[in-house]
């Protein structure tokens, strides 16, 4: 299994570019099924979960190819099987989201279902009960939930929690049913809004996007398209944490901050300076020690899970107390038996970690066991004295693209030690 050697110490600095964001991309993959024409992505990022993505589609009969500009191109007319098997569904939850899409415009999917997750239960019961709303019937066959549906029909429908997948899942099947559909209580992530303007430039009729309530007018067919993938917000909050906690000055490009004001708000109350032009963040922790700061974790537009093992590390080393609780998950904290190991003062009770935070921590061999955690262990890293291996690093690989080169960019002395 690879492993990423860091030798901690060294202050960050200089830009880096914002990769393309894995969870707005991952929904509009999905999506392509909605469609017989072609669909080219600019700007998909090269991680495991797209790549599981491809092999979903793949399996079913999907053509992916590159085109003559290096994009990705799509095209699912061809389609011979309606299935997402175990074997890729485990490795990936977010494979649910091919559920709405199948059903929309094949009326028949057999999706394993996800199961636990490191991170809690994660169940899917919001995305079935919305879909048979819709009309499909749903039934669960030896760990395969089959839903079949003659034809969609449009209506009303209050999600009893915020989901973000949720959401998508059951606007993907909105978009081709019969008549309207209003979603109500829905996530107002900015990848939910990515996924309506991807829908709406293939033809579809979605407004609301972004807000409580979504409102959606079933077409007949969708055409083809192309698209960029805006830059992934977590990606960006991640390395300007690295920045912070390093005492570096990086400037991270092709973002958009009007996304990330819950993070740049709390980062600033951690004592960095955050400059934020058209498309760029600049964050500097020069000469400043790092201030505590209290996070609660919420759906958009609050401070986001995604970001929460790596805020805890920030926080580890700032120069006071500070609490994070995490609302979205439960058991989204087993970084911190990790942190504590490299000498952080954390104690978690129930969904709230408590913080000292302590002047300095000791690289040790640490296991990552999410993908958020597992950067959490590698900002660690980054300011421990001596020498951090991070094990199960495949956890990364699914949603940073190449971490250690753009790391290394900046100065930082992390390799990948092969197998
Ligand atoms: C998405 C993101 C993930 C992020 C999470 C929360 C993608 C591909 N993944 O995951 O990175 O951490 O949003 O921002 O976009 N729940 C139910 N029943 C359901 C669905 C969800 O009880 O049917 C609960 C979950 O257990 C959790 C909460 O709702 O406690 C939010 O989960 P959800 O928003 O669905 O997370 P994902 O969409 O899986």
């Amino acid at each position: 299994m690879e492993k990423l050697k860091i030798i901690g110490g060294n202050k960050l600095s200089g830009s880096i570019t914002c990769s393309g964001a894995k969870n707005a991309a991952l929904p509009m993959l999905a999506a392509t099924i909605l469609s017989d024409k072609p669909i080219i992505f600019k700007n998909l990022p090269y991680l495991q979960d797209i790549t599981t993505m491809f092999e979903i589609l793949g399996s079913m009969g999907a053509e992916i190819t590159l085109n003559e500009s290096m994009d990705f191109m799509i095209s699912t007319s061809k389609l011979h099987d309606y299935e997402a098997r175990y074997e890729l569904v485990k490795t990936m939850r977010a494979s649910i989201l091919v559920l709405g899409s199948l059903v929309a415009r094949y009326g028949f999917a057999r999706i394993a279902l996800p199961g636990g997750c490191a991170i809690g239960t994660r169940p899917v019961d919001f995305h079935l009960d919305a879909l048979e709303k819709l009309g499909a019937k749903i039934e669960l066959k030896s760990g395969y939930i089959e839903a079949s549906s003659e034809k969609l029909i449009g209506c009303e429908i209050n999600f009893p929690g915020v989901s973000v997948t949720g959401t998508e899942n059951i606007m993907m099947a909105a978009v081709l049913a019969e008549g309207q559909t209003v979603l109500r209580n829905v996530a107002k992530e900015p990848e939910v809004e990515d996924l309506a303007n991807f829908l709406n430039s293939m033809g579809a009729k979605i407004i609301g996007a972004g807000t409580d309530e979504i409102v959606i007018d079933g077409v007949e067919s969708l055409g083809g398209t192309e698209f960029v993938i805006p830059a992934d917000r977590i990606e960006a909050g991640t390395y300007l944490i690295a920045a912070a906690i390093t005492g570096g000055d990086v400037t991270i490009k092709n973002v958009q901050a009007s996304r990330m004001n819950n993070i740049l708000d709390k980062l600033k109350l951690s004592g960095a300076s955050v400059i934020v032009g058209d498309d760029i963040i600049q964050l500097i922790m020069e000469n400043h020690s790092i201030l505590p700061v209290d996070i609660s974790t919420a759906p958009f537009p609050g401070f986001p899970t995604d970001m929460q093992a790596q805020f805890t590390v920030l926080n580890a080393l700032s120069e006071g107390s500070s609490v994070v609780t995490e609302n979205v998950f439960e058991n989204r904290f087993m970084h911190v038996q990790e942190l504590n190991r490299m000498g952080c003062d954390i104690t978690v009770k129930g969904s709230n970690a408590f913080i000292k935070g302590v002047s300095a921590l000791n690289g040790a061999p640490v296991m990552a066991t999410d993908l958020r955690a597992s950067a959490s262990l590698i900002l660690a890293g980054l300011c421990a004295k001596g020498e951090t291996i991070v094990d199960r690093i495949y956890h990364i690989d699914r949603g940073y693209e190449r971490i250690e080169e753009k790391l290394s960019y900046l100065g930082a002395d992390i390799t990948r030690l092969p197998n």
